[in-house]
């Protein structure tokens, strides 16, 4: 009897074992041979019309083949799939003319730009079909890895998901200055990783599970298997989490160590040698790594600290197992590499004192009035679910402020905010370290952390247009996870009007 009992329990521990290894341990999206060379979207530099630097993007429909023999229906944006990266220098005066030639809404928002609200793209800037908007504004920040995609209240994730998403470099004498590999698509490399499911006949298929879509192919810039070919030497990669839900723990098969250079908005003091990057959506990270032993290696995202979370999160749908990215295959360089700089940037602290008031930001947990956040609505913010109509914070030109981000349960969170560039004060009280000294415009909140951060309100006040803030879970987003802030010269005199849309 007795023998029986332990049998079983070896046999079911056996069992267990086996899952986990063929879950996690072995890849979970294994088998890819990387045959196909890695896209690399076009870059613009527009052309300059009357002082002003213009660049058209047209979105509309397209068809891509991503997986041998199948024809995906797509949206891009000058093209099947993605856009072009668009290259900005600060100081200069741009115009970006949008077109929108799909048969629905959209807007196109400009994530990390320090911009006029009306000029962000937000759900108030509406595109309609067959017409075109113009953003005009000038670039007024360091040199960062910034990123554009639509932004209408409630299809976000939809539009992204087909694949309007494309990257917006800015430059500035200091990046101009540094040592640093440039050479587009040669030794700095766009990376935009996204996962995507496919039905059988090759079509994005846009399935909620768990309250967001999470995909099991992976594609870097469109590309399904990739290779790339770099020279043994540095090489830079520019990494965006293009997707729609998924958080990914970058690294490489050989767990070679690397340096990151720059977080969403901008660089980092001096490189920081790591072998991970954690990346939520909507987040960006550069990073240099050393080619010049020759060795190939396979950019992938690692289950995430902690068997206990990966367990988890496979049982919610979220699985995050072993995915492989990119394989990277050197060859004979034809120039030296690049030394490692020393320094990169001067990011002096915000401190807490100069900030004039802290605003709670509390995501998920109840809905207030009670109401239960279901399916299709919430997770909520401070218990609300975005309003249009609504205005929910008032911001003072010129003031200095704390945004308390606290996620007291559930599931994470990445949190971003318009206009701005922050800085991490804290987390969970203690003082930000490594990549987390960086700028930032969206900031993974973990299911029990408080997050504070801290940002300067200095340009930009318009009574009427508000910013967003958001979780950049596209379909929490979408599902209302979303509020609005006002930047205004004086927020004792506000217009009636406004006073009204803050009160709803
Ligand atoms: Cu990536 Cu509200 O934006
Ligand atoms: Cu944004
Ligand atoms: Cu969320």
């Amino acid at each position: 009897m007795k023998r029986t009992a332990l049998g079983l329990l070896m046999i079911v521990l056996l069992a267990g074992a086996t899952c986990y290894w063929l879950t996690f341990i072995r890849v979970t999206n294994g088998g890819l041979t990387f045959e196909n060379k890695l896209l690399i979207p076009e870059q613009s530099f527009g052309t300059v019309v009357d002082g002003r630097r213009q660049f058209h993007l047209t979105v509309g429909e397209g068809i891509r083949e991503f997986l041998p023999g199948k024809r995906t229906p797509t949206v891009g944006v000058n093209g099947p799939y993605l856009g072009p990266t668009v290259r900005l220098r600060r100081g200069e005066d741009v115009d970006l003319i949008v077109r929108n030639n799909m048969d629905e809404m959209t807007t196109m928002h400009w994530h990390g730009a320090h911009v006029p609200a009306r000029m962000d793209g937000t759900p108030h800037q509406s595109i309609q079909p067959g017409t075109a908007w113009t953003a005009s504004f000038e670039v007024a920040q360091q040199a960062a890895p910034l990123w554009y995609h639509p932004h209408p209240h409630g299809t976000t994730g939809r539009h992204v998901y087909r694949g309007v998403t494309g990257l917006m470099w800015i430059d500035d004498d200091n990046s101009e200055a540094l040592d640093l590999p440039k050479t587009y698509g040669v030794d700095d490399i766009p990376i935009v990783i996204q996962d995507r499911l496919f039905d059988d006949d090759g079509a994005f298929d846009f399935a909620i599970n768990q309250g967001a879509v999470y995909g099991d192919t992976m594609l870097v810039n469109g590309t399904w298997s990739p290779f790339l070919q770099v020279e043994s030497r540095r090489i830079r990669l520019r990494l965006l989490n293009g997707s729609n839900a998924r958080i990914y723990y970058i690294g490489f098969d050989d767990n070679r160590a690397f340096h990151q250079i720059a977080t969403d908005g901008g660089f980092l003091e001096a490189p920081l040698q790591t072998n991970r990057v954690t990346l939520a959506p909507g987040e960006r990270a550069e990073i240099l790594v050393d080619f010049s032993d020759g060795a190939e290696a396979v950019l992938k995202s690692y289950p995430e600290a902690g068997w206990l979370d990966t367990i988890g999160s496979f049982f919610v749908g979220l699985g995050t197992g072993h995915l492989e990215l990119l394989k990277i295959v050197p060859r004979p360089a034809k120039r030296v590499s690049h030394a490692l700089p020393e320094r990169l940037n001067t990011i002096s602290r915000i401190k807490a004192a100069d900030a004039a008031k802290t605003r709670p930001m509390v995501l998920g947990g109840p809905l207030r009035g009670g109401g239960p956040a279901g399916p299709g609505v919430g997770p909520p913010i401070n218990g609300k679910i975005m309003d249009m109509g609504r205005i929910d914070e008032v911001v003072r030109l010129g003031d200095t402020e704390i945004w308390e981000v606290r996620n007291p349960g559930g599931q994470a969170h990445p949190f971003h905010v318009h206009l701005v560039q922050f800085q991490i004060l804290d987390r969970n009280g203690q003082p930000p370290a490594g990549a987390e000294l960086g700028w930032k415009d969206t900031v993974l909140v973990p299911a029990g952390d408080t997050v504070r951060v801290i940002m300067p309100f200095e340009r930009y006040a318009d009574p009427e247009v508000p910013y967003m803030y958001h979780c950049h879970i596209m379909e929490h987003e979408d599902a209302g996870m979303m509020g609005q802030f006002l930047v205004v010269e004086d927020p004792e005199r506000l217009s009636s009007r406004t006073r009204n849309l803050q009160h709803r």
